[in-house]
């Protein structure tokens, strides 16, 4: 009796010792109910998920994975994600019996182990400006659809952002049928702050957006990249170079120099002769710079034009309106056509 006591003693002292080193580099962290459903998990991008017995073997899978910086356990299913980037977890399905953690960054006097993604530095002191700063400096990833932080203004807010690190395009927004639709028919507070979560449909936001292009103001090969997709084919992924947007009491003016068709060229729906937005500002329903009701009648903000048109383009709107003109539409080449399964448009710089 006093030897099985004895075992029990130091097996249970064992577990303790193995969950007390655990937690003294793991946090736990909040989780949240994702409030957009997806029907993909991937937009949750986990690096991996593993079917596992405990919550320890999970926290040892973390560690062992170099790019892991946070897990999230099911207790019940026992699934065990693996993150590169977050705070928090963000689960689409119940959470009741989840828990999740993020490895803290260890450091010594002289160097920290694992900063957080997107921060870089012996102490983790510097952090990107932009998704292109990241691949250039390679403190990420080399890949498409990751998750980082970056910090575009060098007194502004740290930002979590969506990466194509392998093209070096930081994702301004994103619409997609995969998951729940977000109402883009919002206020120009909302248009300025953003709106919507990066694990889903979103807008970053024009101060964001602004804050990024600054910092490198003068290019013409910065470009603004529009991906639309029908079904899983895309059937534009075109560019528009020297793309920049003036300041908020300039109202966020765009400017283009040119369209570039890029791989699988599409119509300009953008600056199409009399078409062209190049220099106008953006227009919300509560702070129309049009005098046609564009925002009212198109669903959304934009940089309308000044003209009962308002614009060949439509990717704000919704995803399907009453009207025409109130749903998705890209004029140029694919006149009707309106059911996109996905919409994207981002800053990319070469
Ligand atoms: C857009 O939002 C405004 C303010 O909530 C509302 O008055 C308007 O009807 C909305 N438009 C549509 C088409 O839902
Ligand atoms: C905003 O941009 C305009 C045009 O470039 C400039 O004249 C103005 O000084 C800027 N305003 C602020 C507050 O930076």
């Amino acid at each position: 009796m006093k030897i099985i006591s004895s075992i029990l003693v130091i097996l249970i002292l064992q577990l303790y010792t193995v969950w007390g080193s655990i937690t003294s580099i793991y946090l736990p962290t909040k989780i949240f109910q994702e409030i957009q459903t997806c029907e993909n998990d991937n937009f949750h991008h986990p690096i991996s998920e593993h079917q596992v017995v405990s919550q320890i073997d999970c926290s040892r899978l973390c560690t062992s994975v170099g790019e892991c910086r946070q897990f999230m356990f099911d207790k019940q299913t026992k699934l065990c994600s693996l993150f590169e980037a977050g705070e928090n977890c963000f689960s689409a399905g119940d959470i009741q019996h989840k828990v999740c953690y993020r490895q803290k960054s260890v450091c010594n006097s002289k160097k920290c182990s694992r900063c957080p993604v997107g921060y870089y530095g012996d102490q983790c002191e510097n952090i990107i400006v932009d998704c292109k700063d990241g691949r250039d400096r390679s403190v990420v990833p080399i890949k498409e659809g990751r998750r980082s932080y970056i910090q575009p203004s060098a007194n502004g807010p740290v930002i979590e952002v969506m990466c194509d690190f392998k093209w070096g395009k930081t994702l301004l927004m994103r619409r997609t049928s995969l998951c729940k639709e977000v109402n883009f028919n919002r206020t120009w507070n909302e248009y300025v702050m953003g709106f919507g979560s990066i694990h889903g449909e979103y807008w970053l936001g024009l101060e964001n957006v602004f804050n990024i292009i600054q910092n490198f103001p003068t290019r013409d090969d910065n470009a603004l990249n529009v991906i639309l997709k029908v079904g899983n084919t895309p059937v534009s992924q075109c560019y528009y170079m020297g793309f920049k947007i003036s300041n908020y009491s300039d109202n966020y003016a765009v400017s283009i120099s040119f369209y570039s068709g890029g791989k699988t060229p599409s119509g300009d729906s953008l600056t199409n002769g009399i078409y062209s937005i190049n220099g106008r500002p953006f227009s919300t329903y509560d702070r129309d710079q049009t005098s046609h009701n564009c925002p009212g009648r198109f669903n959304g903000g934009w940089w309308y034009l000044d003209d009962p048109v308002c614009s060949q383009a439509n990717i704000f709107g919704r995803r399907s309106g009453d009207t025409y003109e109130s749903t998705c539409h890209w004029q140029e080449d694919f006149g009707l056509e309106t059911d996109f399964s996905w919409i994207e448009m981002a800053f990319k710089r070469w």
